[in-house]
């Protein structure tokens, strides 16, 4: 008799997604109804990366759905940096827009450095701004970035809000997630250890982890013989795939089956980390919303 082979538990960031949404919305009408005030997020997309215009479009999609008002700006690749500049000087001074959020990457011509800087902290969704970047640093309030918030959501959900004396190793340096992802780790107390392209040993290294969160954005870099037996995965890759028969799929940074095999929990994708990133874009701007008007904030929503 062969016995059955452990199957680690699916984290089902698709439901928990729509778990997030379904108590956004329902703030969102509180709001409206004792207040008078509905959120707004504006999105601003420079030129027509077709992967962004996905983003975007399912962002305005679920942004309604919620009951936001949702904004959209479409400006030609070849618009000239002052000219986005003075679109976001303007959603900076609209009372109706509490989130801005202007996706990246940018056409060449721009510095995005410059752009993000231009966004008022207290509307920048993204958490990009170097403000909210030192705020978050220094366990101050701040508005954090929406992927690693996510991650942080799906992990206080699996093991509370306490990491203490648990090894966490983060895979990727990037602004977006893995450094932000780092600092939210630090703050549940865990021991936290930043790996990267360059890192040594990095197998051994993953091989340590109670928590290993993947953001390098390599196809399979993974293998289930890089995690520690019993550990919590969350995969933030999502790598579009050919495969031999001319298929395109999507795939993480980690190899699924071999790794499902070993961890105690771990993401999928799709259908994992993917969802948690827009779900928490709409409680970022909830949370902006409720700030900007001096209104109590609805707990759970930030770190
Ligand atoms: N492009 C890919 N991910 C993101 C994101 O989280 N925010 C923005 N602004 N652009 C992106």
């Amino acid at each position: 008799m062969t016995l059955p082979e452990h199957q680690a538990t699916r984290l089902d960031g698709k439901a928990f997604a729509a778990a997030l949404r379904e108590r956004v919305g329902g703030h969102v009408a509180r709001l409206k109804a004792d207040h008078g005030v509905t959120p707004g997020l504006a999105v601003v997309l420079v030129g027509a990366d077709p992967a962004s215009e996905v983003y975007v479009r399912n962002k305005g999609k679920q942004t309604t759905e919620v009951g936001m008002l949702s904004f959209t700006h479409r400006l030609d690749a070849d618009t000239p940096q002052a000219a986005l500049l003075d679109l976001v000087a303007h959603l900076n001074a609209d009372p109706t827009v509490h989130g801005i959020l202007v996706q990246l990457p940018l056409p060449a011509h721009m510095d995005a450095e410059a752009v993000i800087d231009a966004i008022a902290p207290a509307k920048d969704v993204d958490g990009f701004h170097a403000i909210n970047v030192g705020r978050l640093a220094t366990g101050q309030k701040s508005l954090v970035p929406c992927t690693p918030l996510g991650c942080l959501m799906m992990l206080d959900d699996l093991h509370g809000p306490d990491l203490s004396g648990k090894s966490a190793v983060v895979v990727g340096r990037s602004n977006i997630v893995g450094k932000p992802m780092a600092q939210l780790l630090l703050r549940r107390s865990a021991t936290v250890t930043v790996a990267h392209s360059r890192t040594a040993n990095l197998k051994e290294v993953c091989r340590g982890a109670d928590i290993l969160v993947a953001a390098v954005g390599r196809a399979e870099m993974i293998p289930g013989d890089w995690i520690k037996p019993g550990a919590t995965v969350i995969d933030v890759g999502i790598n579009r795939v050919t495969l031999e028969d001319g298929r395109s799929v999507l795939r993480g940074d980690v190899e699924f089956a071999s790794a499902a095999r070993v961890a105690g929990a771990i993401t999928p994708v799709p259908g994992g980390v993917g969802p948690m990133t827009i779900a928490c874009l709409l409680a970022n701007t909830l949370t902006a919303a409720c700030r900007q008007h001096h209104l109590p904030e609805p707990e759970g929503l930030t770190p």
